[in-house]
């Protein structure tokens, strides 16, 4: 199912996105909050790891994988270990990510798993671990039969989107939270740090819009030796 327009515009626009939002996001960690850490006094620096490699890692590197059956005029094999790379590289730092802010948690004595976001957040990263070993094994090593890759294919686009839009949705729940604790503690509701948070929740939802608006639009001509939708 596609609808009747290319794909590759969108495509564009996703990269963009994908620049301008790890820029906002490296900008609020290091500038306004402080920097990054895996060791330090100042726990909330190992905090700040968070955001940025969930939105950097799962967000912009698993959207990116995403769209790579329609943002690449490359033979299909190529595509596919592309995909499957940039998924494995999305899903690596989100784990870590998730991670350190269980590490920020623990050495500053606060409770684990308290909220809606945390529990969506770890059945985001058990479904999308699902998605990608089931994809690697179906279909690319050992592959599964030729009638279960095609049986498979519509169920691992379909799922695959599921999660990735969950993931969408938890990152904004992430930084209303975040920017909810920074208020309740005085921090300006219509300062520059709240603004710059909350348009940076915005860009992240139209990422994920224009993400799937590349999904849905039609890809590179079909030849032997290039596209096809796995
Ligand atoms: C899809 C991306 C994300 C996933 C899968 C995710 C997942 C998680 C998980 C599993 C925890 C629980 C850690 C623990 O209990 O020790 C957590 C905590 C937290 N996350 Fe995220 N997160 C994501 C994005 C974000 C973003 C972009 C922010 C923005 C600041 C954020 C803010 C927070 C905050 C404030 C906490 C601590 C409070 C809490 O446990 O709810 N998250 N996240």
């Amino acid at each position: 199912m596609a609808i009747g327009v290319k794909a590759l515009p969108f495509t564009f626009v996703v990269h963009a996105l994908a620049i301008v939002g790890a820029i906002l996001v490296l900008v609020w960690c290091i500038d306004f909050r402080g920097g990054l850490a895996w060791e330090a006094s100042n726990k909330s620096l190992i905090f700040n790891l968070h955001p940025v490699l969930m939105l950097i890692g799962l967000i912009i590197i698993g959207g990116e994988a995403i769209i790579s059956y329609k943002a690449l005029t490359l033979r299909k094999e190529v595509k596919k270990l592309i995909h499957l790379v940039l998924h494995a590289i999305a899903l690596i730092l989100g784990i870590i990510g998730i991670y350190a802010a269980f590490k920020y948690h623990n050495e500053s004595s606060i409770a684990n798993l308290y909220s809606l976001h945390s529990w969506i957040g770890i059945a985001v990263i058990s479904l999308y671990g699902i998605q990608w070993i089931y994809g690697f094994v179906i279909f690319f090593y050992p592959g599964g039969s030729t009638g279960l890759r095609s049986e498979s294919l519509p169920w691992h686009v379909l799922f695959g989107l599921f999660v990735y839009v969950l993931a969408v949705g938890n990152a904004a729940i992430g930084f209303l939270e975040k920017l909810t604790f920074l208020e309740n503690s005085g921090l300006a509701k219509y300062g520059a740090e709240a603004l710059l948070v909350n348009f940076t929740a915005v860009l992240t939802i139209l990422y994920g819009a224009f993400v799937i608006l590349s999904v849905a639009s039609q890809g590179p001509v079909e030849d032997d030796y290039s596209y096809s939708a796995i």
